[in-house]
């Protein structure tokens, strides 16, 4: 549908867009095992066709009107007992109804295309969450949602108009010229076909003209604007430079830029209208004229001079809005094909064939010579052998950017191992299904973000059907129900964007709680205090550690002094294991542990005095 756009390049793209576009959207319009929507679609195609072809009617009721008032003999003969203001009156009824059957088409079709619509707006976003964390690290998550909206307005821009513009247009067009055949003859029929082509030809390359001086208009626009904003920005330095005068050349230079492409605009559109204009005319007198010398000949009434002259302005309509529909359409083709190419971005982790969930049992977790990187190039983990007996507590500590947290996100399958493997109770996470996996391991992170909503809810999304005492219960655990119903608004209380009402520590406690609730085996605790004052971090240790008794867990610890009695303590140095053991242990040795700790007390002693 594309036609000659500039480079093969975007022709090759928007045609497969387009083919995407119908193998997408295909489905929706036609879905097995319902059909209500494959009845609304032959409804709504059924009143097209008869609000087309009672539309193509129309002018031969007009025609017939004519020719009994011109006193001529017409052909239908029941035409002649009508009666002219009989005939008018059809006339009438018959414009009305074809408006009536489009309008009636297009609320029965509504259904169907805001169904599709909602569809894949949901089938892209199970899919965007389905992707994996590299994925969502490197892109906006404002631009997943634009990409998303614009995806779908797309999609329904071109549904409304293939269906309801372009189609019938085309229906409306073959019509037409199969009547101007067989009513007259194919010289009517040329002219016709002949206009058409043209002006279609003619208004496609005019847009595509068009378009690129719009993209000029706008460039100049956004050049303009930040030149101002920046100026204002510097609203200082201007003045120390006494610099206003270049700032407004600067300004006025980027402002007749954006002058010249306005006016180039508008001339364009002046040139398109006027254009399609002569051609459309062109073909108007082509085939009066025709008609005319029929008149004179014999062969025609005056009613088929106005039938024709009826037939053109009919089909005149629909093609002066040609250019618009073109320019969206192009630009629809390109937003869907941004949507499509995220559906179609494959994730990165994903479950095996009739993966078997995971069955917990203690909750043992195993690392066996994981290695891993990020990137081919940079391996981060190079080799990382870590127990955790069932019930046991394992601590990782290490420089920044040793790849603690990695282990982390390696355990909940965020990512997948180069090498080695990660079990839970001898099975490989990459074995068993994410959804189990993600429901045995409970995540207190460093930061716990909290979604814009009541604090209620926030604790409540650890396990979305606990009852309210449950929830009250794992507030209580988590050192948090006192603050929470001393708010005037109590646990309906909102928490913000992000959170960003609460304190640091009220929001880690309320993350606590929501993994309380969740009640998993297994734990993982990523430097979850080390944002904390000293103290705040006193309160929230014994909370955690509570939260830790029968429970496997790992505990990634900035501060040493929170993990002296973990049954395990690693050092990860380099993605390697540097020394491993208890804390009296590794005291003794007096190896990296050991400076680590020493250095860490007496920073603690010089922050107290
Ligand atoms: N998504 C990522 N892509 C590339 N490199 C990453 C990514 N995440 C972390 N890294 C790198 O991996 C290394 C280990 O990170 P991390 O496990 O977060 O360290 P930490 O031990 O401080 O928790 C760091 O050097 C970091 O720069
Ligand atoms: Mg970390």
């Amino acid at each position: 549908m594309a036609r000659r756009p500039t480079t093969s390049e975007i022709s090759r793209l928007e045609r497969a867009s387009a083919l995407r576009t119908m193998a997408r959207v295909g489905p929706y319009l036609w879905p097995e095992g319902q059909p209500w929507v494959k009845r609304r679609v032959v409804l709504a195609l059924a009143l097209l066709a008869l609000a087309k072809v009672i539309a193509v009617a129309t002018p031969f009721l007009y025609k017939a009107a004519v020719d009994t008032l011109a006193g001529e003999a017409t052909d239908p003969a029941w035409a002649l007992g009508a009666g002219a203001v009989g005939l008018t009156v059809a006339y009438g009824m018959a414009r009305a109804m074809t408006v009536g059957f489009q309008q009636l088409r297009d609320g029965i079709f509504a259904r169907v295309t805001q169904r599709a619509l909602r569809s894949l707006a949901l089938e892209t976003f199970q899919h965007i969450h389905a992707l994996s964390l590299r994925y969502h690290i490197t892109r906006k998550t404002g631009g997943l949602s634009r990409i998303i909206e614009r995806g779908v307005k797309g999609v329904e821009f071109l549904l409304r108009f293939m269906l309801f513009s372009v189609g019938p247009l085309i229906l409306e067009l073959t019509l037409v010229a199969i009547i101007f055949y067989t009513v007259f003859d194919v010289w009517y029929l040329a002219i016709v076909v002949g206009t058409i082509l043209l002006y279609v030809q003619f208004t496609f390359k005019v847009t595509e003209w068009r378009v690129k001086i719009r993209k000029q208009m706008n460039d100049q626009d956004t050049d303009a604007n930040q030149k101002a904003i920046d100026s204002l920005l510097n609203f200082e330095t201007v003045k120390y430079f006494g610099a206003e005068a270049r700032e407004a050349e600067r300004y006025d230079a980027a402002m007749a830029g954006y002058e010249e492409a306005a006016i180039k605009t508008s001339q364009s559109l002046a040139i398109l209208n006027f254009g399609q204009s002569v051609l459309i005319t062109a073909g108007l007198v082509g085939v009066m004229i025709l008609a005319a010398m029929g008149v004179q000949a014999g062969e025609l009434t005056v009613g088929d001079f106005v039938m024709v002259n009826a037939y053109m302005m009919q089909i005149t309509q629909p093609l002066n809005f040609l250019g618009t529909v073109y320019r969206e359409i192009r630009q629809s083709l390109v937003d869907m094909g941004e949507m499509f190419d995220l559906l179609e971005q494959p994730a990165e982790v994903t479950d095996k064939p009739d993966a078997p969930a995971l069955r917990v049992n203690g909750g043992a977790v195993q690392l066996d010579n994981v290695v891993f990187g990020y990137e081919a190039a940079r391996p981060i983990l190079k080799g990382v052998s870590i127990d955790v007996p069932a019930g046991g507590s394992v601590a990782l500590v290490g420089p920044s950017g040793s790849g603690k947290s990695t282990i982390g996100r390696l355990l909940f399958r965020f990512y997948d191992v180069n090498g080695g493997a990660l079990r839970i109770d001898g099975q490989d996470v990459r074995d068993v299904t994410q959804t189990s996996l993600h429901d045995a391991i409970g995540v207190v992170p460093q930061d716990t973000v909290l979604f814009n909503d009541t604090v209620f809810y926030n604790i409540a999304y650890g396990r979305p059907e606990a009852t309210r005492a449950e929830i009250e219960a794992a507030a209580r655990a988590a050192k948090i129900h006192d603050f929470i119903v001393s708010l005037p608004e109590g646990y309906d209380t909102k928490v913000g964007e992000r959170g960003l009402k609460l304190s640091g520590g009220e929001k880690q406690r309320v993350g606590i709680a929501r993994t309380l609730l969740k009640n998993p085996p297994i734990l993982l605790l990523d430097e979850a205090t080390s944002a904390l004052d000293s103290e705040t971090e006193r309160e929230i240790q014994a909370e955690l550690k509570a939260m830790g008794q029968g429970r496997t867990v790992l505990t990634i610890a900035h501060r040493l002094s929170t993990i002296v009695d973990a049954d395990e303590i690693v050092v990860l140095e380099n993605g390697e294991v540097a020394e491993r053991g208890r804390h009296d242990d590794l005291l003794a040795r007096g190896g990296r542990y050991a400076s680590m700790w020493t250095r860490q007390q007496s920073e603690e002693e010089d922050d107290a005095a």
